[in-house]
């Protein structure tokens, strides 16, 4: 499975390799995410920004490569906790989709009954880099997933004819779950690489709890990996030694990295009442661990050392209920 923000970040540009923690460096990008984040508190600013592309609004052209990292990774990765079958008339919620709602898509070709996207900063799910994965992803679905054609819902005109009866964009974030009308009422809610990134972590893996049936399944893969400049230092834990005091100051109003480390997501997801299961999905490694270590902000150095490696992990959770729908265990 692909380490979703680093992979993007390969693929969207640059990729200056820099030393470990020259602090000069590093306090020129804190200073530089200080002021994009207080640019988000500025109304046209935050206009401005939220209209740029994101995720695949950016992208040169719809490859191979592309369809697979930005579709099937992610699908797979929910077909692999609620089988197709299952999927049939069930309703499910996407959290922070981005900038195109092409799961969307895909569930609704294996039958599910309700799409709903929750995104504070959804993008333009109508771009026409997006239309064009809607077209690419709806072209390959029938041999893929051995749906019939008829079942793939009309790439040209997605999501546009369904909302309101079959797809429910909520541009809002996860912390104002309870705004949204779907108390106990999912089958399914999932997320890629959004965790890290939530306001809220607590109130992500409430929202879970919130929407889902008794027996229903929540599968989340959460990147703790670095993002935006901090995926260009060559020891990719350099953004764990920023202060925790500064560090809020670069990402409250703009979804930045919340840091919180694997254990945390786990002991929330557990206090919102979910069983859990947990699969890592890639490491960082024992040198870039050990070489990091000493500089890490005290919150961090003290986590358990486990927890500190985990880069990628997914999280698949249970409502617990009746098992009105199956959930696998992770692979
Ligand atoms: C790294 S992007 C991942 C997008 C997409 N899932 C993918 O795999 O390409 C993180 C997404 O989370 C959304 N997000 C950030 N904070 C959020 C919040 N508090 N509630 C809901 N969505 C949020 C962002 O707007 C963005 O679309």
């Amino acid at each position: 499975m692909r380490a979703i923000v680093t992979g993007k970040t390969e693929l969207g540009g640059t990729h200056r390799k820099k030393g470990l923690a020259p602090r000069t460096q590093i306090l020129a990008d804190v200073a530089t995410e200080l002021a994009k984040n207080l640019g988000m508190m500025i109304p046209p600013i935050r206009a401005w920004r939220l209209r740029r592309p994101r995720t695949v609004g950016e992208l040169e052209e719809i490859t191979t490569e592309v369809m697979e990292e930005f579709a099937f990774a992610p699908f797979e990765m929910v077909t692999a906790c609620l089988p197709a079958a299952e999927l049939r008339g069930a309703t499910v919620v996407e959290i922070g989709p981005g900038d195109n709602v092409v799961l969307g898509l895909a569930l609704l070709a294996l039958g599910a009954g309700e799409y709903h996207a929750i995104d504070r900063f959804l993008g333009d799910v109508r771009s026409p880099r997006a239309q064009k994965l809607y077209t690419t992803v709806a072209r390959v679905l029938p041999e893929r997933m051995d749906v019939p054609a008829s079942a793939v819902p009309e790439a040209g005109n997605f999501p546009k004819v369904l909302l309101g009866s079959k797809v429910f964009l909520h541009r809002r974030g996860i912390e104002e779950f309870r705004s949204v009308p779907l108390a106990g009422k999912a089958d399914l809610v999932f997320s890629y690489g959004v965790g890290q990134s939530v306001a809220s972590a607590e109130a992500f893996a409430q929202a879970t709890a919130h929407f889902l049936k008794p027996g229903g399944s929540g599968v989340h893969a959460i990147q703790f990996g670095p993002m935006g400049p901090w995926t260009e230092y060559r020891n990719p834990l350099t953004f764990l030694t920023v202060p925790e005091s500064v560090w809020k100051w670069t990402s409250s109003h703009r979804g930045g990295a919340n840091r919180l480390r694997y254990h945390e997501f786990l002991a929330l997801f557990e206090k919102a009442g979910l069983i859990v299961e947990t699969e890592t999905l890639e490491e960082f490694t024992e040198e870039e661990h050990e070489e990091a270590w000493p500089h890490l902000d005290r919150r961090f150095s003290l986590a358990p050392r486990d927890s500190l490696r985990v880069r990628f992990a997914k999280f698949v959770c249970r409502k617990p209920g009746p098992e009105s729908r199956r959930t696998g265990s992770p692979s």
